[in-house]
């Protein structure tokens, strides 16, 4: 992973002070935005879901110096996102509403350059949480 680490540092260290609020409006825009991901957290207790997609995201900045065991950890998560009923055309929608939410937060600080390391970070997380889900083809036909 070739990730700009300093830039991704430096802006996920000016949202962590909001972290409750980021994770609540990452979840606003992503319903709002994308109505069909809505199902899939229907059984989901969203006060504990805002929590641990925060935890996510600081494992993952807390070991961008540490790519192996990062990728380990990726992979496990995308294996365990297949019995969420996570599907590889929702990881776009959650990354967009990634992006969008810290566009808000960051405000005059979301250069083209820390959009790019953000766009480069969720590609990469993205892929390999991919890898490490085996998605039974059913899944991976377009009609779906
Ligand atoms: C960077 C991408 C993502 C990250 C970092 C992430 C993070 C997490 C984490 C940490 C959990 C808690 C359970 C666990 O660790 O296995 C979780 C659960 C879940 N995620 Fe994600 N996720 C991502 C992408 C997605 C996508 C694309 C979807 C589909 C819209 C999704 C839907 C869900 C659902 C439905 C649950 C289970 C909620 C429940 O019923 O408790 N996630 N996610």
């Amino acid at each position: 992973m070739s990730l700009n680490v300093e830039l991704l540092e430096q802006s996920f260290n000016r949202i962590k002070p909001n972290a409750p609020e980021f994770a609540a409006s990452f979840y606003e825009n992503l319903f709002a935005d994308y109505p069909q991901a809505k199902p899939l957290f229907a059984n989901a207790n969203m006060a504990e879901q805002k929590k641990k997609i925060i935890a996510s995201l600081v494992l993952v900045i807390e070991n961008l110096r540490k790519p192996d065991a990062l990728a380990g950890a990726l992979k496990g998560m995308g294996a365990r996102h297949v019995q969420y009923g996570t599907l590889p055309e929702h990881y776009p929608l959650v990354g967009a509403s990634i992006l969008k939410t810290f566009e808000s937060y960051l405000g005059a600080d979301w250069t083209p350059e820390v959009k790019q390391a953000w766009v480069d970070a969720y590609e990469a997380i993205a892929s390999l949480m991919l890898e490490g889900a085996d998605y039974p083809e059913e899944a991976l036909k377009l009609s779906n």
